[in-house]
């Protein structure tokens, strides 16, 4: 009987589960045919990008209202918070990604190819199929190398067939879309490039994968000298942010729980992980409760965590670093080191702020837009720019903070001192959430402006600090959740205009883009994470949310990642991947 019930169950289930995507690929078929009959009739919307940005704009956006092209020239969506456990088997390489075509299905075309150039007076964009400006070194479809040098393996190549020519074009847009995300930024640091791997595409994690194996490998050679086999084993991180920390976590456990088993005279005399920081403390964009929570965390994790350390070269076998206040130079022998200090804008982003003009595009960080994410000196605004690629400013955000001035200034003495600053900007925060994101970086400022030391700030002081802290600093953070919302925003922006040739969206009663932090999440190693709610007011406030830490932490850290994945496919993938972990360990081979 009960047999017969999981039968019928079964049945059941896969029926309703075949009736319903069969339906969903009937459905998309007419879609297609529907709109190459109407090709050329709706405006078309032309999205750069397939990251965190682009994805969910190209779900939400009407395509029974707008033709809509994607081009990038990665042809899928790479779930980017988990390259750390990708980079030492934790989660497979599969798991994190999910191809384009199935996440946006038929009714939207995508083209893989480089955008080198934008026209916004034509409104073209030239298109390069062989990617001359390839967007990571992982990314260059002609010659991928896998392991790279430093991995020490040797480089099988796949090479693309040279009867596959895709000729360069140029395509048309009504509206354009940047959402081409950044790059790694190794700050022009001599022998970065050559020597040290970074942890941004799926190909980066994959060559740390084989060069940890690699080492440990090279360091089991019978004839290896004891002072060699220290050198190969000493796994470099720069950078305490949340890549770096999310990085060394993930060697830690891999050390721990898998080549402890199969490498224990190694992992008991030889191995070291070491996280060079340049700032005072690691995690600096989190709560400091959270940052001091993670150095101790990181030294019962075996973790040397380097504070107030620059690195200044990344040599072959070495890493040369100066310490905070001191003109000498250290080298530390290393063998794997891992690059992770942050981001800068694509040559395309820059080519763009060029065409546009530097005086309106003044920002370096990225495409300045209004609050509607539309990009500042475009006239027509037929140009929006999100994720990475694009700083929204705060308007007026001087005047408001001149108010606030008058508001304090009670007395109209015409200066204020920093305390009364402090108090007024917290009773503030809950009126612009975003203040609190930029309250420190205006502090500074403040600090910076107050140049007699006085502790009280004039007028034109304040004036100089803000318009310095509302140019120079990013607003928003380079993070998924800014960028994810800002693709919603944009995708509904677009789907209630009643003309995109008027772009007067307060006329229209168009809302502009709010962020809604919902707090920051890190992976700390040993089963523990971190996540921070600061910034995330006024929803999470009412909760009175503190920093947590721990295996609690940790939990949240995993439900949100699963349900975060972007298709059934891969959330059980992933879920199946931590299961094999659990039990089985992961696979330490060099592939
Ligand atoms: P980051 O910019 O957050 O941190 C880089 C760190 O490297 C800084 O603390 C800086 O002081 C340090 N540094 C720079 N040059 C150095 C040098 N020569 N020597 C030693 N230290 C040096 O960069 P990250 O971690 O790559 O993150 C990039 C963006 O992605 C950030 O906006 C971050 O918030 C976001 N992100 C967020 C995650 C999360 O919320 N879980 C995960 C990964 C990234």
């Amino acid at each position: 009987r009960r047999l017969k019930n999981f039968l019928i169950i079964t049945v059941v289930g896969f029926g309703t589960y075949y009736g319903v995507s069969s339906y969903r690929r009937y459905r998309w078929f007419n879609e297609i045919s529907d709109s190459d009959k109407t090709m050329g009739t709706k405006p078309r919307v032309v999205v750069l990008g397939t990251g965190w940005g682009a994805v969910p704009l190209l779900k939400h956006i009407d395509t029974e209202k707008y033709e809509v092209v994607c081009v990038s020239p990665r042809n899928y969506f790479l779930m980017t918070p988990l390259l750390p456990s990708v980079s030492v088997g934790t989660v497979e390489t599969r798991t994190v990604i999910e191809s384009i075509r199935s996440l946006i299905g038929p009714r939207i075309k995508y083209v893989e190819a480089h955008c080198v150039s934008v026209d916004p007076k034509a409104k073209v964009i030239s298109c390069n199929t062989d990617g001359e400006q390839p967007i990571s070194r992982g990314d260059d479809v002609k010659t991928i190398l896998i392991p790279s040098r430093r991995a020490g393996g040797s480089s099988s190549r796949i090479i693309k067939d040279s009867t596959r020519v895709r000729p360069s074009f140029d395509m048309k847009y009504d509206i354009l879309v940047v959402s081409v995300g950044s790059e790694n930024n190794t700050f022009n640091t001599p022998g970065v490039e050559e020597h040290a791997h970074f942890l941004k595409e799926i190909l980066d994690a994959r060559r740390i994968r084989s060069a940890i194996s690699d080492a440990f490998e090279s360091a089991m050679t019978p004839t290896q000298t004891p002072a060699e086999r220290k050198r190969l084993l000493h796994f470099v991180i720069v950078g305490g942010g949340p890549t770096g920390v999310e990085f060394a976590a993930e060697l830690a456990d891999l050390v721990r729980e898998d080549l402890q088993i199969y490498f224990p005279r190694l992992v008991a005399n030889d191995v070291k992980i070491t996280l060079i920081e340049a700032l005072d403390h690691i995690l600096s964009m989190m709560d400091k409760q959270i940052s001091d929570y993670t150095e101790r965390h990181f030294h019962r994790e075996n973790i040397d965590v380097l504070m107030n350390t620059f690195v200044k070269e990344v040599k072959q076998r070495e890493v040369v670093v100066q310490l905070k206040g001191s003109d000498e130079l250290k080298s530390i022998p290393c063998s794997v080191v891992v690059w992770a200090t942050g981001i800068k804008p694509r040559a395309l982003t820059n080519k763009l702020r060029e065409i546009i003009g530097l005086d309106i595009q003044s920002n370096r960080m990225g495409l300045l837009t209004d609050q509607y994410l539309r990009v500042k000196g475009v006239a027509d605004g037929s140009i929006f720019a999100i994720g990475d690629c694009a700083t929204i400013q705060i308007p007026k955000l001087v005047d408001r903070f001149q108010l606030l001035f008058e508001e304090a200034d009670t007395e109209r003495r015409g200066t204020l001192d920093l305390q009364q600053f402090r108090a007024l900007v917290e009773r503030k925060i809950a009126e612009f959430p975003q203040l609190e994101i930029i309250s420190k970086s205006i502090e500074k400022a403040f600090e910076e402006a107050d140049k007699d030391k006085s502790a009280t700030l004039t007028l034109a002081e304040l004036h100089s600090a803000l318009e310095k802290a509302d140019t120079k600093n990013r607003v928003l953070p380079a993070t998924a959740q800014v960028a994810s919302q800002e693709g919603s925003f944009v995708a509904d922006l677009l789907n209630q205009l009643n003309d995109i040739q008027s772009n007067n969206y307060e006329q229209q009663n168009l809302k502009p883009f709010r962020y809604k932090h919902m707090g920051s999440l890190a992976y700390v190693g040993g089963d523990e994470a971190v996540v921070d709610f600061t910034g995330s007011k006024p929803i999470l406030d009412m909760f009175n949310l503190k920093p947590i830490s721990g295996r609690s932490a940790a939990y949240l850290w995993k439900s949100f990642y699963l349900t975060e994945m972007f298709t059934g496919r891969t959330k059980i993938l992933l879920a199946f991947d931590w299961v094999r972990t659990q039990f089985f360990g992961r696979d330490i081979s060099r592939y």
